[in-house]
């Protein structure tokens, strides 16, 4: 089994999306190990996107996130990484496959309702954040 970190974004929150994503989630065969709601503060947001500090939708980028409450959710599920990544679809909702979360419930390539972990490192990079003491087993 793995686990990959999601979280469902401040877009998708204030537009009554929760539900839906969630409802995806368990639908596409990926069990809730973890969950809770979290408001990141703007350094909590520096932090987590930190690898993208130097590019220039990066100060945008933390308004949005720091916009209203968040969603954290680790899911489990075989393959959970690269089969999320294939549920959210593209960065940018403009772009994304149809039937794909972010397709559904995205606006753009910043409004794009979901993030997923991109690799094992840093999944569990990611869920350490969100998740200080999660048992993964
Ligand atoms: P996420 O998967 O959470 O990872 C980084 C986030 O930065 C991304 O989703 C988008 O919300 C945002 N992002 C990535 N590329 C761009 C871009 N070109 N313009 C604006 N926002 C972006």
């Amino acid at each position: 089994m793995e686990y990959t970190l999601c979280i469902i974004k401040p877009d998708a929150i204030s537009k009554g999306f929760t539900g839906k994503i969630i409802d995806e989630c368990l639908k596409a065969g990926f069990t809730i190990h973890g969950i809770r709601k979290v408001g990141l503060t703007r350094d909590q947001a520096r932090s987590f996107y930190k690898v993208h500090e130097h590019k220039p939708f990066f100060e945008p980028l933390i308004a949005f996130m720091t916009s209203g409450p968040s969603v954290a959710l680790v899911l489990k599920k075989e393959n959970a990484i690269e089969d999320f990544r294939a549920l959210m679809g593209e960065t940018d909702a403009r772009k994304a496959q149809k039937g794909t979360l972010r397709q559904k419930y995205g606006e753009d390539n910043r409004k794009n309702a979901v993030h997923g972990s991109d690799s094992p490192e840093n999944a569990k990079k990611e869920i350490a954040f969100f998740f200080a003491n999660i048992d993964l087993i």
